[in-house]
Protein backbone atom coordinates (compact mmCIF):
# COMPACT_ATOMS: atom_id res chain seq x y z
CA UNK A 1 0.00 0.00 0.00
CA UNK A 2 1.18 3.79 -0.84
CA UNK A 3 1.88 5.88 2.22
CA UNK A 4 -0.73 8.62 2.91
CA UNK A 5 0.56 12.07 4.10
CA UNK A 6 -1.18 14.86 6.17
CA UNK A 7 0.75 17.74 6.33
CA UNK A 8 0.34 21.71 7.21
CA UNK A 9 0.71 24.26 4.60
CA UNK A 10 0.98 27.37 6.66
CA UNK A 11 3.10 28.44 9.41
CA UNK A 12 2.19 25.35 11.55
CA UNK A 13 -0.77 24.97 14.41
CA UNK A 14 -3.07 24.11 11.44
CA UNK A 15 -4.54 21.22 13.43
CA UNK A 16 -2.91 18.46 12.29
CA UNK A 17 -3.60 16.59 15.89
CA UNK A 18 -7.45 16.91 15.15
CA UNK A 19 -6.81 15.68 11.89
CA UNK A 20 -4.69 12.40 12.46
CA UNK A 21 -6.79 11.34 15.12
CA UNK A 22 -10.02 11.93 13.00
CA UNK A 23 -8.35 9.69 10.05
CA UNK A 24 -6.80 7.09 12.32
CA UNK A 25 -9.35 4.75 11.57
CA UNK A 26 -8.69 4.01 7.92
CA UNK A 27 -4.81 3.47 9.06
CA UNK A 28 -2.89 0.69 10.88
CA UNK A 29 -0.15 3.10 11.04
CA UNK A 30 0.70 6.78 12.08
CA UNK A 31 4.32 7.82 11.29
CA UNK A 32 5.09 10.90 12.42
CA UNK A 33 8.95 11.83 10.58
CA UNK A 34 10.15 15.30 11.23
CA UNK A 35 10.48 17.59 14.11
CA UNK A 36 10.02 17.29 18.02
CA UNK A 37 8.80 18.67 21.20
CA UNK A 38 8.14 21.89 19.21
CA UNK A 39 5.27 20.69 17.99
CA UNK A 40 2.24 20.70 19.71
CA UNK A 41 -0.59 18.61 18.72
CA UNK A 42 -4.47 19.01 20.56
CA UNK A 43 -6.98 16.64 20.37
CA UNK A 44 -10.21 16.56 21.66
CA UNK A 45 -12.47 14.10 22.27
CA UNK A 46 -14.53 13.21 25.13
CA UNK A 47 -14.79 16.34 26.28
CA UNK A 48 -10.79 15.95 27.65
CA UNK A 49 -8.14 17.77 25.50
CA UNK A 50 -5.13 16.11 24.68
CA UNK A 51 -1.49 18.24 23.51
CA UNK A 52 0.71 15.47 22.17
CA UNK A 53 4.45 16.70 21.21
CA UNK A 54 6.76 13.85 20.05
CA UNK A 55 4.59 11.13 20.41
CA UNK A 56 2.28 10.83 16.63
CA UNK A 57 -1.75 11.36 16.86
CA UNK A 58 -3.25 8.00 16.49
CA UNK A 59 -2.07 6.94 19.88
CA UNK A 60 -5.52 7.08 21.85
CA UNK A 61 -6.69 4.53 19.33
CA UNK A 62 -6.29 0.79 20.36
CA UNK A 63 -5.48 -0.86 17.01
CA UNK A 64 -3.08 1.56 15.36
CA UNK A 65 0.89 1.18 16.00
CA UNK A 66 2.42 4.39 16.51
CA UNK A 67 5.60 5.21 14.91
CA UNK A 68 8.00 7.95 15.54
CA UNK A 69 10.54 8.04 12.46
CA UNK A 70 14.24 8.74 11.99
CA UNK A 71 13.70 12.36 11.20
CA UNK A 72 12.15 12.92 14.50
CA UNK A 73 14.28 14.54 17.25
CA UNK A 74 13.57 13.28 20.78
CA UNK A 75 13.67 14.91 23.68
CA UNK A 76 13.61 12.07 26.37
CA UNK A 77 12.28 14.57 29.26
CA UNK A 78 9.62 15.71 27.72
CA UNK A 79 8.81 12.34 26.27
CA UNK A 80 8.74 10.95 29.72
CA UNK A 81 6.01 13.85 30.11
CA UNK A 82 3.98 12.76 27.87
CA UNK A 83 4.22 9.23 28.54
CA UNK A 84 3.33 9.79 31.96
CA UNK A 85 0.06 11.54 30.55
CA UNK A 86 -1.25 8.77 28.26
CA UNK A 87 -0.97 6.82 32.03
CA UNK A 88 -3.63 8.83 33.50
CA UNK A 89 -6.01 7.66 30.13
CA UNK A 90 -5.09 4.37 30.09
CA UNK A 91 -3.45 4.62 26.89
CA UNK A 92 -1.47 1.13 26.57
CA UNK A 93 1.39 2.95 24.54
CA UNK A 94 3.53 0.07 25.54
CA UNK A 95 1.75 -2.25 22.84
CA UNK A 96 1.64 0.49 20.29
CA UNK A 97 4.66 2.98 20.05
CA UNK A 98 7.67 2.02 18.12
CA UNK A 99 10.90 4.10 18.16
CA UNK A 100 13.18 4.84 15.18
CA UNK A 101 16.99 3.53 15.99
CA UNK A 102 18.15 6.29 13.94
CA UNK A 103 16.02 8.95 15.46
CA UNK A 104 18.22 12.12 17.23
CA UNK A 105 18.06 12.75 20.63
CA UNK A 106 17.84 16.00 22.55
CA UNK A 107 20.39 16.94 25.36
CA UNK A 108 19.83 19.51 27.69
CA UNK A 109 22.70 21.52 26.32
CA UNK A 110 20.84 21.59 22.96
CA UNK A 111 18.15 23.38 24.79
CA UNK A 112 20.72 25.68 26.35
CA UNK A 113 22.56 26.12 23.28
CA UNK A 114 19.02 27.32 21.69
CA UNK A 115 18.44 29.82 24.87
CA UNK A 116 21.80 30.80 24.09
CA UNK A 117 21.75 31.16 20.52
CA UNK A 118 18.29 32.97 20.63
CA UNK A 119 19.45 35.71 23.40
CA UNK A 120 22.41 36.39 21.05
CA UNK A 121 20.55 37.39 18.04
CA UNK A 122 18.58 40.17 20.14
CA UNK A 123 16.21 41.53 18.10
CA UNK A 124 16.83 39.07 15.10
CA UNK A 125 15.58 35.96 17.67
CA UNK A 126 13.44 33.28 15.00
CA UNK A 127 11.33 33.47 18.05
CA UNK A 128 12.23 29.12 18.30
CA UNK A 129 10.22 27.28 20.79
CA UNK A 130 13.50 26.89 22.57
CA UNK A 131 12.98 22.65 22.95
CA UNK A 132 16.82 22.04 21.21
CA UNK A 133 15.05 21.56 17.95
CA UNK A 134 18.19 23.28 16.29
CA UNK A 135 21.02 22.43 17.57
CA UNK A 136 20.05 18.78 17.50
CA UNK A 137 19.81 18.79 13.73
CA UNK A 138 22.85 20.99 13.60
CA UNK A 139 24.19 17.72 15.57
CA UNK A 140 22.73 15.66 13.13
CA UNK A 141 24.06 17.38 10.07
CA UNK A 142 27.37 17.95 11.90
CA UNK A 143 27.73 13.72 12.18
CA UNK A 144 27.91 14.72 15.68
CA UNK A 145 24.40 13.79 17.19
CA UNK A 146 23.61 10.76 19.56
CA UNK A 147 21.06 8.52 18.27
CA UNK A 148 18.18 5.74 19.84
CA UNK A 149 20.08 3.20 19.00
CA UNK A 150 23.73 4.54 20.61
CA UNK A 151 21.58 3.61 23.79
CA UNK A 152 21.81 0.23 23.08
CA UNK A 153 25.55 0.39 23.03
CA UNK A 154 27.97 0.21 26.50
CA UNK A 155 29.50 3.22 25.86
CA UNK A 156 26.68 5.79 25.41
CA UNK A 157 27.99 7.61 28.09
CA UNK A 158 30.89 8.65 26.82
CA UNK A 159 29.73 10.28 23.32
CA UNK A 160 27.03 11.81 25.71
CA UNK A 161 30.18 13.19 27.83
CA UNK A 162 32.02 14.73 24.98
CA UNK A 163 29.32 16.27 23.13
CA UNK A 164 28.17 17.71 26.26
CA UNK A 165 31.01 19.16 27.04
CA UNK A 166 31.66 20.82 23.63
CA UNK A 167 28.06 22.36 23.97
CA UNK A 168 29.29 23.85 27.19
CA UNK A 169 31.84 25.52 25.63
CA UNK A 170 29.50 26.76 23.16
CA UNK A 171 27.40 28.13 25.31
CA UNK A 172 30.35 30.80 26.54
CA UNK A 173 30.82 31.11 23.24
CA UNK A 174 27.81 33.01 22.97
CA UNK A 175 28.74 35.17 26.03
CA UNK A 176 24.98 35.79 27.14
CA UNK A 177 23.04 35.09 30.19
CA UNK A 178 21.95 31.81 30.05
CA UNK A 179 21.93 30.46 33.98
CA UNK A 180 21.46 26.32 34.36
CA UNK A 181 22.60 23.23 36.94
CA UNK A 182 23.79 21.28 34.62
CA UNK A 183 23.63 18.26 37.44
CA UNK A 184 20.13 18.48 37.99
CA UNK A 185 19.51 18.54 34.32
CA UNK A 186 21.33 15.49 33.55
CA UNK A 187 19.70 13.70 36.25
CA UNK A 188 16.12 14.55 34.43
CA UNK A 189 18.19 13.45 31.63
CA UNK A 190 19.38 9.68 32.42
CA UNK A 191 16.54 8.93 34.16
CA UNK A 192 13.76 10.10 31.60
CA UNK A 193 16.94 7.41 29.34
CA UNK A 194 15.97 5.01 31.32
CA UNK A 195 12.01 4.79 30.89
CA UNK A 196 12.67 6.01 26.82
CA UNK A 197 15.17 2.31 26.67
CA UNK A 198 12.02 0.50 28.17
CA UNK A 199 10.21 1.16 25.15
CA UNK A 200 10.36 -0.80 22.09
CA UNK A 201 13.16 0.28 19.22
CA UNK A 202 12.90 -0.69 16.03
CA UNK A 203 14.51 -0.41 12.43
CA UNK A 204 11.89 1.75 11.39
CA UNK A 205 12.28 1.86 7.96
CA UNK A 206 12.59 -1.89 7.37
CA UNK A 207 9.41 -2.12 9.81
CA UNK A 208 7.92 0.14 7.12
CA UNK A 209 9.01 -2.00 4.02
CA UNK A 210 7.27 -4.69 4.96
CA UNK A 211 4.43 -3.38 6.19
CA UNK A 212 3.47 -1.68 2.63
CA UNK A 213 4.43 -5.15 1.22
CA UNK A 214 2.03 -6.97 3.63
CA UNK A 215 -1.13 -4.18 2.60
CA UNK A 216 -0.71 -2.26 5.87
CA UNK A 217 -2.40 1.38 5.78
CA UNK A 218 0.32 4.02 6.64
CA UNK A 219 -0.56 7.60 7.00
CA UNK A 220 2.92 10.24 8.01
CA UNK A 221 2.00 13.04 10.60
CA UNK A 222 3.69 15.98 9.28
CA UNK A 223 4.64 18.45 12.17
CA UNK A 224 4.83 22.32 12.25
CA UNK A 225 3.96 24.00 8.35
CA UNK A 226 5.01 24.46 5.06
CA UNK A 227 6.04 28.01 5.31
CA UNK A 228 8.44 26.75 8.10
CA UNK A 229 10.76 23.98 6.05
CA UNK A 230 13.81 24.97 6.37
CA UNK A 231 14.21 24.87 2.62
CA UNK A 232 10.93 26.65 1.58
CA UNK A 233 9.87 28.41 3.97
CA UNK A 234 10.52 31.85 5.22
CA UNK A 235 14.39 31.59 6.11
CA UNK A 236 15.53 32.16 8.76
CA UNK A 237 12.51 32.37 10.58
CA UNK A 238 11.90 28.63 9.72
CA UNK A 239 12.22 25.83 11.73
CA UNK A 240 15.13 22.91 11.31
CA UNK A 241 14.24 20.45 9.19
CA UNK A 242 11.99 19.61 5.78
CA UNK A 243 8.31 19.65 6.87
CA UNK A 244 7.21 19.10 3.52
CA UNK A 245 6.42 16.23 1.44
CA UNK A 246 10.05 15.22 0.80
CA UNK A 247 10.96 15.30 4.52
CA UNK A 248 8.08 12.29 4.74
CA UNK A 249 10.53 10.57 2.64
CA UNK A 250 13.73 10.87 3.99
CA UNK A 251 12.46 11.31 7.89
CA UNK A 252 10.55 7.41 7.47
CA UNK A 253 13.03 5.93 4.92
CA UNK A 254 9.88 5.65 2.24
CA UNK A 255 10.49 6.23 -1.90
CA UNK A 256 8.96 8.86 -3.43
CA UNK A 257 7.15 6.55 -5.71
CA UNK A 258 5.55 4.86 -3.09
CA UNK A 259 3.52 8.03 -1.74
CA UNK A 260 -0.30 7.86 -2.30
CA UNK A 261 -2.82 10.77 -1.22
CA UNK A 262 -1.00 14.14 -0.04
CA UNK A 263 -3.63 15.61 2.47
CA UNK A 264 -3.19 19.19 3.24
CA UNK A 265 -4.34 21.12 6.07
CA UNK A 266 -4.88 24.92 6.41
CA UNK A 267 -6.85 27.21 8.31
CA UNK A 268 -9.91 29.47 6.92
CA UNK A 269 -7.20 32.11 8.14
CA UNK A 270 -3.52 32.28 9.03
CA UNK A 271 -1.67 32.24 12.13
CA UNK A 272 2.34 32.73 12.89
CA UNK A 273 3.95 32.23 16.13
CA UNK A 274 7.53 33.45 16.60
CA UNK A 275 9.09 35.77 14.10
CA UNK A 276 9.53 36.15 10.84
CA UNK A 277 7.41 37.63 7.64
CA UNK A 278 3.63 37.31 7.45
CA UNK A 279 2.29 39.57 4.61
CA UNK A 280 -1.58 38.93 5.79
CA UNK A 281 -0.97 39.96 9.36
CA UNK A 282 -4.12 41.94 10.77
CA UNK A 283 -3.46 44.85 13.49
CA UNK A 284 -6.39 45.79 14.17
CA UNK A 285 -9.85 44.44 15.44
CA UNK A 286 -10.57 41.81 12.83
CA UNK A 287 -6.83 39.97 13.66
CA UNK A 288 -7.92 40.31 17.66
CA UNK A 289 -11.42 38.94 16.79
CA UNK A 290 -9.62 35.52 14.92
CA UNK A 291 -7.17 35.10 18.07
CA UNK A 292 -9.91 35.59 20.73
CA UNK A 293 -12.45 33.54 18.64
CA UNK A 294 -9.43 31.05 17.38
CA UNK A 295 -8.25 30.71 20.68
CA UNK A 296 -4.78 31.55 19.06
CA UNK A 297 -2.49 30.78 21.71
CA UNK A 298 0.45 28.28 21.07
CA UNK A 299 -0.02 24.68 22.42
CA UNK A 300 3.31 24.23 23.41
CA UNK A 301 4.47 28.40 24.58
CA UNK A 302 1.17 29.38 25.07
CA UNK A 303 2.54 31.85 23.15
CA UNK A 304 -0.45 34.52 21.61
CA UNK A 305 -0.26 33.72 17.42
CA UNK A 306 -0.41 36.37 15.00
CA UNK A 307 -3.43 36.15 13.24
CA UNK A 308 -4.56 37.40 9.54
CA UNK A 309 -6.64 36.79 6.51
CA UNK A 310 -6.15 33.71 4.40
CA UNK A 311 -2.82 34.69 2.11
CA UNK A 312 -3.52 32.03 -1.39
CA UNK A 313 0.36 33.10 -2.61
CA UNK A 314 1.59 31.25 -0.01
CA UNK A 315 -0.80 28.34 0.20
CA UNK A 316 -0.53 28.32 -3.39
CA UNK A 317 3.03 27.67 -3.29
CA UNK A 318 2.70 25.30 -0.94
CA UNK A 319 -0.13 22.94 -2.48
CA UNK A 320 2.88 22.83 -5.14
CA UNK A 321 5.56 21.88 -3.29
CA UNK A 322 3.92 19.43 -2.21
CA UNK A 323 2.07 17.67 -4.47
CA UNK A 324 -1.26 17.89 -2.56
CA UNK A 325 -4.23 15.87 -3.91
CA UNK A 326 -6.79 16.73 -1.20
CA UNK A 327 -7.35 20.17 0.91
CA UNK A 328 -8.45 19.88 4.35
CA UNK A 329 -9.72 23.36 6.22
CA UNK A 330 -10.07 24.14 9.19
CA UNK A 331 -11.80 26.31 11.61
CA UNK A 332 -13.90 28.08 9.13
CA UNK A 333 -16.00 28.46 12.06
CA UNK A 334 -14.09 31.07 13.66
CA UNK A 335 -14.89 33.41 10.78
CA UNK A 336 -18.45 33.56 11.60
CA UNK A 337 -20.14 36.65 12.54
CA UNK A 338 -17.31 39.08 9.75
CA UNK A 339 -19.39 41.09 7.91
CA UNK A 340 -16.82 40.92 4.86
CA UNK A 341 -13.82 38.57 4.66
CA UNK A 342 -10.49 39.19 2.90
CA UNK A 343 -8.35 36.55 0.70
CA UNK A 344 -4.53 37.76 -0.37
CA UNK A 345 -4.67 36.58 -4.09
CA UNK A 346 -1.75 38.80 -5.56
CA UNK A 347 1.18 40.44 -4.08
CA UNK A 348 2.54 43.64 -5.49
CA UNK A 349 5.56 43.35 -5.67
CA UNK A 350 8.32 45.64 -7.43
CA UNK A 351 5.97 47.40 -8.95
CA UNK A 352 4.00 44.06 -10.73
CA UNK A 353 1.57 42.25 -9.56
CA UNK A 354 2.50 38.38 -8.84
CA UNK A 355 0.83 35.43 -7.62
CA UNK A 356 3.55 33.15 -6.75
CA UNK A 357 5.67 33.64 -3.44
CA UNK A 358 8.76 35.78 -4.17
CA UNK A 359 12.67 35.39 -2.48
CA UNK A 360 11.41 38.14 0.00
CA UNK A 361 8.17 38.77 1.43
CA UNK A 362 8.96 41.40 4.19
CA UNK A 363 6.10 43.99 4.07
CA UNK A 364 8.76 46.60 2.46
CA UNK A 365 8.60 44.20 0.13
CA UNK A 366 5.55 42.83 -0.38
CA UNK A 367 1.54 44.32 -0.33
CA UNK A 368 -1.09 41.76 -0.54
CA UNK A 369 -4.48 42.05 -3.08
CA UNK A 370 -7.27 40.75 -1.73
CA UNK A 371 -10.22 39.82 -2.87
CA UNK A 372 -13.36 40.63 -0.76
CA UNK A 373 -16.18 38.25 0.46
CA UNK A 374 -19.68 38.61 2.51
CA UNK A 375 -19.17 36.91 5.54
CA UNK A 376 -21.57 34.84 7.36
CA UNK A 377 -23.34 34.91 10.31
CA UNK A 378 -24.46 31.35 11.13
CA UNK A 379 -22.93 29.67 13.70
CA UNK A 380 -20.85 26.36 12.31
CA UNK A 381 -20.09 24.22 15.24
CA UNK A 382 -23.61 22.07 15.56
CA UNK A 383 -23.32 21.70 11.85
CA UNK A 384 -22.88 17.57 10.55
CA UNK A 385 -23.46 18.28 7.42
CA UNK A 386 -21.78 20.15 3.88
CA UNK A 387 -25.69 20.79 3.22
CA UNK A 388 -26.18 22.62 6.35
CA UNK A 389 -23.42 25.34 5.67
CA UNK A 390 -24.15 28.74 4.66
CA UNK A 391 -24.17 29.39 1.00
CA UNK A 392 -21.76 32.43 1.30
CA UNK A 393 -19.20 29.71 3.50
CA UNK A 394 -19.91 27.63 0.58
CA UNK A 395 -18.42 30.16 -1.70
CA UNK A 396 -15.56 30.88 -0.02
CA UNK A 397 -14.85 27.28 -0.33
CA UNK A 398 -15.78 27.19 -3.53
CA UNK A 399 -13.28 29.88 -5.02
CA UNK A 400 -10.62 28.56 -2.33
CA UNK A 401 -10.76 25.16 -4.70
CA UNK A 402 -10.84 27.03 -7.80
CA UNK A 403 -7.81 28.84 -7.08
CA UNK A 404 -6.21 25.99 -5.81
CA UNK A 405 -7.15 23.51 -8.09
CA UNK A 406 -7.86 21.27 -5.18
CA UNK A 407 -10.85 19.58 -3.87
CA UNK A 408 -11.70 20.55 -0.24
CA UNK A 409 -12.43 16.84 1.16
CA UNK A 410 -13.05 17.87 4.93
CA UNK A 411 -14.49 20.64 6.39
CA UNK A 412 -13.77 21.14 10.34
CA UNK A 413 -15.90 23.44 12.50
CA UNK A 414 -15.01 22.56 15.85
CA UNK A 415 -12.10 21.61 17.90
CA UNK A 416 -13.53 17.99 18.78
CA UNK A 417 -13.13 14.55 16.92
CA UNK A 418 -16.93 14.56 16.25
CA UNK A 419 -16.98 18.73 14.36
CA UNK A 420 -16.22 17.17 11.52
CA UNK A 421 -17.84 17.27 7.56
CA UNK A 422 -16.93 15.06 4.93
CA UNK A 423 -17.71 16.15 1.93
P1 LIG B 1 12.02 25.88 16.56
O1 LIG B 1 11.61 24.84 15.60
O2 LIG B 1 11.55 25.63 17.97
O3 LIG B 1 13.47 26.22 16.49
O4 LIG B 1 11.26 27.25 16.13
C1 LIG B 1 11.51 27.89 14.89
C2 LIG B 1 10.27 28.64 14.43
O5 LIG B 1 9.26 27.69 14.11
C3 LIG B 1 9.66 29.57 15.48
O6 LIG B 1 9.08 30.69 14.82
C4 LIG B 1 8.57 28.74 16.10
O7 LIG B 1 7.54 29.52 16.66
C5 LIG B 1 8.09 27.95 14.89
N1 LIG B 1 7.53 26.65 15.25
C6 LIG B 1 8.19 25.54 15.61
N2 LIG B 1 7.34 24.54 15.85
C7 LIG B 1 6.12 25.02 15.61
C8 LIG B 1 4.82 24.44 15.64
O8 LIG B 1 4.63 23.25 15.91
N3 LIG B 1 3.77 25.27 15.32
C9 LIG B 1 3.97 26.56 14.97
N4 LIG B 1 5.16 27.14 14.90
C10 LIG B 1 6.22 26.37 15.22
Amino acid sequence: MAVDLLLGLQWGDEGKGKIVDVFTEKYDIIARFQGGPNAGHTLIFDGQKHVLHTIPSGIFHEDTKNLVGNGVVIDPVIFKKELENLDKFKTDYRKNLYISRKAHLILPTHRLLDAASEASKGKAKIGSTLKGIGPTYMDKTGRNGIRVGDLELENWKEKYRLLADKHESMIKFYDVDVQYNLDELEKEFFEAVELLKSLKFIDSEQYLQLAQESGKTILAEGAQGSLLDIDFGTYPFVTSSNTTAAGACTGLGVAPNKIGDAFGIFKAYTTRVGSGPFPTELFDEDGETMGRVGNEFGATTGRPRRCGWLDLVALRYAVQINGITQLIMMKGDVLSGFKTLKVCTAYKYKGEEITHLPFNIEPENVTPVYTEFSGWKEDLTKMTEASQLPSEFMEYVKFLEDELKTPISVISVGPDRKQTIHR
